[in-house]
């Protein structure tokens, strides 16, 4: 465990002038190995802090580009109640995208420069949210699926060693789980409405089913990454094990919908006491990722031009921060 009386040793210079880090890497390793937590000022590996750099960043962008798809949905919600719980849930994702680009910047790049990456196309987030939302079915089948496999991604990363990065995660989870009901909910009062809603809700749920099995990324075979991050205890479960808890808890959920899932090879498999299910098509998951997907310039577009739009909220915030702290630093000299 890590304690604030025990820092790692810092790098000691050797003769060569360069640092010699063997003794803080054995620490590094040491605390991994005792379940210990790292915190920003600890020494890590260079390869490390790049990849929770890399990791965090993808995660608070695909928080913020997220908003789009069912933002999208707000002024349409069919009720005052469906309005405001839609709204409060995209606004949670703007705050999960807040916590997360406090916990990358505790590693040493700056927000500006992670939005300056996002905007220019150099970073990446989720491909789940270059898909279309046609249809208000579709804020249910995000919540439900979207939502639900975010869960599973994220809830051991509760536990990821990088201590920023966990304790975010904490309270991203527990509003992920009211996210997941809330699309249940809405899906729910469809199946079980008119012909029409009930035929607008499977229309959803066949357009996201595959492409959520696609946001754990490539099958643990592809993922040449993971094993290092596993290592290093970032990530606790592969891909196609997390893949594979998603569709476990899925299944049932899908029949208390009355709801099917658009895969003939679904079914539970007594020996493996899990669900098989079928090939997914990763030719579309590289396209989407390359760029070409359905809304990718769209989503790119529209947050360059919120970027650009709040650049006055910006300037009138530096300014007034700026004000501010002259004042202090004048009442401080005239009572000194
Ligand atoms: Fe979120
Ligand atoms: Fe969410």
């Amino acid at each position: 465990m890590h304690t604030a009386d025990r820092p790692a040793p810092a790098a000691v210079p050797t003769q060569h002038g360069q640092p010699d880090t063997t003794e803080a890497q054995a620490e590094f390793d040491a605390r991994i190995a005792a379940e210990g937590r790292i915190e920003p000022r600890d020494w890590m590996p260079e390869a490390y802090r790049k990849t929770l750099i890399r990791q965090i960043g993808q995660h608070a962008h695909s928080e913020i580009i997220g908003m789009q798809p069912e933002g999208n949905w707000i002024t349409r919600a069919p009720s005052l109640k469906r309005k405001s719980i839609l709204m409060a849930k995209v606004q949670d994702e703007a705050g999960h995208g807040l916590y997360l680009y406090s916990a990358a910047e505790t590693l040493g790049i700056d927000r500006d420069t992670m939005t300056e990456q996002l905007i220019e196309g150099t970073a990446r987030y989720s491909s789940i949210f270059n898909y279309p939302t046609p249809t208000w079915a579709d804020m249910g089948a995000i919540g439900w699926l979207v939502d639900g496999a975010a869960i599973c991604n994220q809830v051991p990363l509760c536990r990821a060693s990088y201590g920023p990065y966990a304790r975010a995660m904490v309270r991203i989870c527990k509003e992920e789980s009211f996210h997941q009901r809330q699309g249940f909910e809405i899906l729910y009062e469809l199946s079980h409405g008119t012909e029409a809603q009930k035929a607008m809700a499977q229309d959803a749920v066949d357009r996201w089913w595959w492409p959520s099995l696609m946001m754990f990324g490539p099958p643990d075979a592809d993922s040449p990454n993971s094993a290092q991050s596993m290592a290093w205890k970032i990530k606790r479960f592969s891909n196609d094990e997390l893949r594979q808890r998603f569709v476990d808890m899925t299944v049932p959920q899908s029949e208390v919908l009355g709801l099917t899932l658009p895969d003939p090879d679904l079914k539970w498999n007594e020996d493996r006491g899990h669900y098989d299910f079928g090939e997914i098509d990763w030719t579309e998951f590289k396209e989407v990722l390359k760029g070409r997907g359905p809304c990718n310039h769209l989503r790119i577009a529209n947050r360059k031009a919120a970027h650009d739009n709040g650049a006055w909220v910006r300037e009138a915030a530096s300014a007034y921060a700026a004000k501010q702290s002259r004042r202090t630093a004048d009442a401080y000299q005239e009572a000194s």
